[in-house]
């Protein structure tokens, strides 16, 4: 299959890595070339790390980054599937989406990676139907896709993608267009008041994460987690569950908010809650 990938961050790199594991010719695009060949340097460094894991072979890993190429238009026009997965800002999605919908073939699945915002939104106006196909991070490790109905998403594509996303091993779920889904509706809104707790003083960063390791059986602490989905991320997510449920138990920490003014992203920046420069 051709699967074009847009945005090449932390989640379009995986979801590009994804489908190209899984046999799928990968085009990738960006907002610069530049940001294109970042994203190709960035899957090949970590396809070569799982060789020198003992994860991949040289042979798998090169017929991997093979399948892999910087897009252009004509491969949106040949396209089976788009995956969109550019930064959470519905202005942007939507103008991308109006784009897609004048390049790509009438064959082609339109579908996003949006975290949180509405899939029925974002297809307002097309001619193509566009479905949720949300994927978790790191891509490669999470077992979960939701997969999100529009109101003018067909039962087809609804099933074509729940079909595509066990093809590549995954388990998908179907949620209604419903902000932050269902993962996030409940693990944002625990994240942030882990961040009151912390701007409080009830206790520090490196003992709420321990607390909750330990005492709530999480695999990782919300702040750890935080720091890995992105704390701008996570501050987007607060916002837009709080103006589309007009309810102000998702009202953001005032210190996330402050965290992201100053560009303590988490892992990506290399700092956030945590220092990952040491
Ligand atoms: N981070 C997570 O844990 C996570 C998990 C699931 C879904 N998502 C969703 O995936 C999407 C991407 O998130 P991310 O964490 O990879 O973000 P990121 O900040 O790491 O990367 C965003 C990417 O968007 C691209 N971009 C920006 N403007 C663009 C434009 N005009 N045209 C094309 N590409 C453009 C750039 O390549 C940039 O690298 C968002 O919708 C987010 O909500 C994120």
């Amino acid at each position: 299959m051709k699967v074009c990938v847009i945005g090449t961050g932390t989640m379009g790199n995986g979801i590009s890595t994804l489908f190209a594991t899984k046999g799928h010719e990968v085009s990738i695009f960006s907002s610069r070339p530049s940001s294109v060949e970042r994203g190709i340097a960035t899957i090949t460094a970590s396809t070569n790390k799982m060789v020198a894991k003992g994860k991949l072979t040289q042979e798998e890993a090169n017929a991997i980054l093979g399948r892999i190429k910087a897009g252009t238009n004509k491969d949106y026009e040949s396209a089976d599937l788009v995956v969109e997965s550019a930064v959470e800002k519905l202005e942007l999605k939507k103008s991308l989406f109006k784009q897609l919908d004048e390049v790509c073939g009438d064959q082609t699945i339109l579908a996003t990676n949006t975290s949180s915002l509405s899939v029925t939104d974002i297809a307002v106006g097309l001619h193509h139907q566009v479905v949720g196909m949300h994927f978790f991070n790191p891509v490669h490790a999470m077992q979960l896709v939701e997969v999100i109905a529009g109101l003018s998403t067909s039962r087809d594509t609804v099933e074509w993608i729940k079909e595509l996303s066990l093809q590549l091993g995954k388990t998908p779920v179907e949620v209604e267009d419903s902000p932050g889904f269902v993962v996030n509706r409940i693990l944002i809104p625990m994240i942030n008041e882990a961040i009151f707790v912390l701007a409080e003083g009830v206790a520090s960063a490196e003992d709420i994460d321990v607390s909750m390791k330990l005492g709530a059986n999480h695999p990782m602490g919300p702040l750890a987690l935080s720091d890995l989905i992105g704390n701008d991320i996570v501050l987007h997510i607060c916002e837009v569950l709080q103006a589309e449920t007009g309810d102000d138990k998702y009202r953001p920490c005032p210190l996330l908010r402050k965290m992201v003014r100053a560009g303590l992203l988490g892992r990506k920046t290399g700092k956030g809650f945590f220092d990952y420069n040491k």
